[in-house]
C-alpha cells in the first residue's frame, strides 16, 4: 500500500475539522500536527478523531520541523495568505487552503506567485464542485439539456466574501469554468459590520455577465432565505438545485420537474442527510488533491478558480467603488470596501465595529488580528 501523506494543519477550529475529517474518509493521509494559538482547539481535533498528533502554537515551527506533504490553512480569512506563503517556502507538495481564497486580490496573487515559486500545488477549498448535484448540473447544462443558459439566480447572505464565493464558484463550475466578462454591483453598508475580521457589507445586488452568454444574478443579505444553490434558466428548460438535489424541468420530462438526489463517490444522501454536503465534499476534494500530487489530472479546486471567485466578489466592490460596470480582471488589488471605508467615501452611519462570528473566538477575544 502506497505510504500515507503527512498534513499539517494551520488553525483548529470548525473548518479545519473538515478538513481532517475528508483526509481520514479517504484513507491516503496521516494527520502528523496541527497549529493553533489555543492549545484546547487542538486537544479538541485529537479527541474527536482519535488522533495523536504534535502540537505546535507557533504554526511556522510546524512548518520547520515536521517535512509535511501537505499543509491545510484553516485561519480566518486574512491569514489565509501569509500562511500559505509561508507553507509554500517549506515546499510541502500541495497547500489546501480554506476560502475565500484571500482578504485582497493582491494577496492571493501573492498566494499563486508563492506556489508557482515553489513548485506547489495550491487548492482552495470550494469544496461544493464535489457535490454530485453540482456536477450532474454541469453536465447537463453542458450537453445543452436546458439550451442556452440564460440566467443562474442565486440568495447569498452573512457577507460576500465568505458565503457568496462559494457561489461565484459555483457559477463558473456550472458553466464548465466559463470567463467572467463584467460585473455591475452595487452594495449598503450603514453599520461597522465584520465577517470572521474582514469588512462586510449589509447587503448586495450583483451582476455578472459570462463571456459565452450567460449571467447570474446575486441578491445578498437582501430577502430573507440564501442557501448554496441556484435555479438555471435556459431557453428550453429549467434547473432548480441545492447540495443535495437536483430538478429539471424540459421537453424530455413532458414540462413536469424531475428528481434527481445522486449519489457521490463516497457517500449517499439517504445515508448521511444534512451531513451530506460536508462530508461529501470534504473527502472529494481531499481524494482529488491526492490524484493532483501523483499527477492524475487537475485538481477542479486549483488556485486560479478560486482566484477568479474571490475576484468576481470584489468586482462587486469595485463597481460599487467606482460607479461603473468593472470589466474584468479587477485591476485594484487592495479591498475596494476597506478603500470606500477608509477613504470617508462609505463611512458607517452607525459606527461600532462587530463581527458576526465573534462567536467562533476562544477566551476574551472579541476581533482577531492575529490570524
Ligand atoms: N469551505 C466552507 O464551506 C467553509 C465553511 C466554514 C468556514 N470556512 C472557512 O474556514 C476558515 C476558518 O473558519 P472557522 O469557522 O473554522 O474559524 P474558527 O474560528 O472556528 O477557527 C479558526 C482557528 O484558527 C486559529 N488561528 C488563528 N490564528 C492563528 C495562527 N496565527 N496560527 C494558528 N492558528 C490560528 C484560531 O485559534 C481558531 O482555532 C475561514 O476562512 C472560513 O471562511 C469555509
Amino acid at each position: 500500500m502506497a505510504a500515507k501523506y503527512r498534513v499539517g494543519i494551520i488553525g483548529c477550529g470548525g473548518m479545519s475539522r473538515n478538513h481532517v475529517n475528508g483526509y481520514l474518509i479517504t484513507g491516503r493521509y496521516e494527520i502528523a500536527a496541527l497549529a493553533d494559538l489555543n492549545e484546547s482547539a487542538m486537544v479538541d481535533m485529537d479527541e474527536r478523531f482519535g488522533l495523536t498528533t504534535k502540537h505546535y502554537t507557533d504554526a511556522r515551527a510546524m512548518l520547520e520541523k515536521e517535512n509535511l506533504d501537505v499543509v491545510s490553512v484553516c485561519t480566518w480569512h486574512g491569514g489565509h495568505a501569509p500562511w500559505t506563503v509561508a507553507a509554500a517556502a517549506f515546499k510541502p507538495k500541495a497547500i489546501l487552503c480554506e476560502k475565500p481564497m484571500a482578504d485582497t486580490l493582491g494577496a492571493a496573487e501573492q498566494m499563486l506567485v508563492a506556489c508557482r515559486r515553489n513548485g506547489v500545488k495550491l487548492a482552495i477549498a470550494h469544496q461544493r464542485r464535489f457535490l454530485p448535484a453540482y456536477t450532474l448540473a454541469k453536465e447537463l447544462i453542458a450537453k445543452g439539456a436546458i439550451g442556452d443558459v440564460h440566467l443562474i439566480q442565486s440568495f447569498g447572505g452573512d457577507g460576500l466574501p465568505n458565503y457568496s464565493s462559494h457561489q461565484t464558484d459555483m457559477y463558473r463550475y456550472l458553466l464548465s469554468d466559463d470567463e467572467c466578462e463584467w460585473v455591475m454591483g452595487n452594495i449598503e453598508r450603514k453599520t461597522d459590520q465584520y465577517e470572521r475580521s474582514t469588512r462586510i457589507e449589509d447587503c448586495a445586488l450583483c451582476v455578472f455577465q459570462f463571456k459565452r452568454g450567460p449571467r447570474a444574478l446575486l441578491l445578498s443579505d437582501l430577502v430573507p432565505n440564501h442557501y448554496q444553490g441556484a435555479k438555471v434558466f435556459g431557453s428550453e428548460g429549467m434547473l432548480d438545485m441545492n447540495t443535495e438535489q437536483l430538478m429539471i424541468m424540459n421537453k424530455d420530462t413532458g414540462g413536469k420537474w424531475e428528481l434527481h438526489e445522486p449519489d457521490g463517490k463516497f457517500f449517499t444522501v439517504k445515508e448521511k442527510g444534512k451531513r451530506f454536503e460536508w462530508d461529501e465534499g470534504a473527502a472529494g476534494q481531499a481524494d482529488e488533491l491526492a490524484d493532483w500530487i501523483e499527477d492524475k489530472g487537475v485538481h477542479r479546486g486549483e488556485g486560479q478558480n478560486g482566484y477568479k471567485a474571490l475576484q468576481m466578489i470584489h468586482a462587486v466592490y469595485e463597481s460599487a467603488r467606482m460607479h461603473e460596470k468593472v470589466i474584468m480582471p479587477v485591476r485594484t488589488r487592495v479591498n475596494p470596501l476597506d478603500v470606500m471605508v477608509e477613504s470617508g467615501h462609505l463611512t458607517p452611519e452607525r459606527p461600532g465595529r462587530y463581527d458576526i462570528r465573534a462567536f467562533l473566538l476562544r477566551g476574551e477575544r472579541m476581533t482577531s488580528d492575529n490570524q
